[in-house]
């Protein structure tokens, strides 16, 4: 099976197993206000594997006019009826074809983690071109070197994991063209690892 197939499958039968484990105290929440500051309310916001739609989707959907896209079904369903201000779509966050400056806000939380990371750079470009001059991104990366990891225990299913070491993210963003506002490292609440979580910002040119 493709790495793109085992995780929208997976988190298609993991949906719910999954969403019981997102709280508001999650240490990765305290990160949002920077974010949310940054933006005008209302601004226009693409949650990028937007998962169950909660508690991200939800919160951010009280402030701005969010779109929440996932490659999985069923997480999409289930954002629907936790976030019901956002708006929704099915599709691979790699193949968005939104106008230029289009976007106030990019958000990503442990998303782009589950994409191969040849497709990283990429993605980072097309959402540098997504967002408006002076927009913001807040992404998580792997912090560890990871060129593919599949789990067959992941809540009970299979999964597929890559990205690169909190270094070479850091060139990555900087290379598409983003300044970076911070980037902290954020223990996994389902695990011993650690996450890179990045505020950037696309500079008026
Ligand atoms: C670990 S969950 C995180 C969900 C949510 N962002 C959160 O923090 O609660 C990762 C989500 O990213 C989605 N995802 C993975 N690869 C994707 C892709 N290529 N395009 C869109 N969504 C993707 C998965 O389906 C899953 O819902």
């Amino acid at each position: 099976m493709k790495d793109k197939e085992i995780v929208r499958k997976g988190f298609n039968e993991i949906a719910l197993k999954y969403h019981a484990e997102r709280n508001e105290e999650l240490a990765e929440m305290k990160l949002l206000p920077d974010f949310v500051a940054l933006i005008s309310q209302g601004g226009k916001i693409l949650d990028a594997g937007c998962g169950g739609g909660y508690p991200f989707t939800e919160l951010l959907s009280e402030h701005f006019d969010v779109l929440g896209v996932d490659i999985s079904e069923k997480q999409i369903e289930l954002a629907k009826k936790n976030a019901p201000k956002a708006n929704f779509q099915c599709i691979d966050m790699t193949k968005l074809s939104f106008p230029d400056e289009y976007f106030n806000g990019i958000f990503s939380y442990y998303a782009i983690i589950h994409i191969p990371r040849d497709e990283h750079f990429d993605l980072l470009v097309n959402f540098y071109r997504m967002l408006k001059p002076n927009g913001v991104a807040l992404l998580t990366f792997h912090s560890e070197d990871d060129p593919s990891s599949y789990y067959d225990d992941f809540f009970d299913t299979n999964m597929f994991w890559s990205g690169f070491d909190a270094e070479k993210n850091i060139q990555m963003v900087k290379k598409a063209g983003f300044k970076i506002i911070w980037s902290k490292l954020i223990g996994d609440s389902l695990g011993d690892s650690k996450h890179l979580f990045v505020l950037l910002e696309k500079k008026q040119k």
